[in-house]
């Protein structure tokens, strides 16, 4: 018989097959070891001419390959389960599980959206810092309590004469010397970033935290200036009524210095828990940027002045959320931050 045609009436039947009996049946007619057409083929060898017989084996032999694979591809095929028949259509959905936004990072986006509504740029720097763009250059003396080991994480101190020995930034306020250093005025940057200091763990302290510092730097910019910026932005973060109050403090790289505190937003100065019965939460340090630290950056501090301030991010958090304590932002307890399914 010719092994073509008997190929071409195997892909002819296989095409009918739909369930495992007829597939039985054409296996049975092809290879079975009783009547298949293949197997007689196989058997007839023998009869024939011993020159004929290794190319007609081969080629038989091929058939029954083909034949055996096609076999098995179509027992896969019915045994596959049947999709539309597996559904069940009664079953509940599943419920889309829509992660919750860090609180600090919540903070940190409402204060730079208040921000970039005024025209300010986000700035970054680097957490790892010189002695100079961390305390020199904003006019810190070298004597400084700030400076010392006992406050601040030092990475390398070998090359403390030239001011060149790198520290973990204690604040973002190095940002702005980078950036004046970088650019010239008019400057209007917010620099959010992590910081570190050297404190032990507790309730209110964490070696590491965040801060956000903001700077703004042009011809005219008054002690006016400062307040009415953070008045809206105190405003825009707490609500519209909170009050604003400045009270004298002192920076070295800031002068005359401010520190800011609102009106407890949850009493109005009633006096609760998260302002601790006094009505006032000290939110920020600010002030007219030093002359001298103008000039450690090569500004005219006779043309430019400008205004500054620093926030603590982890801080703010706190107070808005009435979080207790400050290590669960770090620990990572999906039961705690699943609670800020806070919309932005
Ligand atoms: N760098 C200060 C700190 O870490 C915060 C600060 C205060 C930043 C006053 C300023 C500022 O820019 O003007 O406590």
């Amino acid at each position: 018989m010719d092994i073509e045609k008997l190929r071409q009436e195997f892909q002819k039947r296989l095409a009918t097959v739909h369930d495992s009996r007829a597939l039985e049946e054409l296996r049975n007619d092809f290879v079975g070891r009783k009547r298949g057409a293949i197997t007689s083929l196989l058997k007839e060898l023998p009869k024939l001419l011993p020159e004929d017989r290794a190319a007609a084996g081969k080629q038989i032999n091929e058939l029954k390959e083909l034949v055996e694979q096609q076999l098995g591809a179509k027992r896969a095929e019915l045994e596959r389960p049947s999709a539309v028949a597996e559904i069940d259509w009664t079953l509940p959905g599943y419920d889309h599980h829509i992660g919750a936004i860090h609180p600090l990072t919540f903070v940190r986006h409402k204060i730079e959206d208040i921000f970039r509504e005024m025209g300010y740029a986000i700035a970054e720097g680097p957490e790892m810092e010189t002695d100079f763009h961390n305390f020199g250059a904003l006019n810190f003396p070298e004597d400084h309590p700030a400076r010392d080991t006992q406050d601040t994480l030092f990475v390398d101190r070998k090359e403390e004469a030239s001011g060149k020995n790198l520290l973990l930034r204690t604040h973002t306020s190095p940002v702005q010397i980078r950036t004046m250093l970088q650019h010239q005025p008019p400057i209007r940057i917010l620099c959010p970033g992590r910081v570190y200091r050297k404190d032990e763990i507790d309730a209110t302290h964490s070696p590491v935290f965040h801060q956000i510092e903001g700077l703004a730097v042009d011809e005219n910019i008054t002690f006016a200036d400062l307040k009415g910026t953070l008045l809206h932005f105190l405003r825009s973060l707490f609500s519209s009524d909170v009050q604003v109050s400045f009270r004298p403090t002192f920076f070295p790289f800031t002068e005359p210095s401010a520190d800011v505190s609102v009106s407890c937003p949850f009493c109005k100065t009633k006096g609760c828990k998260v302002c601790k019965l006094s009505g006032w939460i000290e939110i920020l340090g600010s002030g007219m940027v030093h002359p001298q630290v103008l000039e450690n950056v090569g500004y005219d501090s006779e043309r430019y002045t400008g205004f500054a301030f620093g926030l603590g991010i982890e801080r703010v958090a706190i107070r808005m959320f009435d979080i207790p304590d400050i290590r669960m932002f770090h620990q990572n307890d999906i039961r705690f931050l699943s609670q800020f399914r806070v919309t932005e």
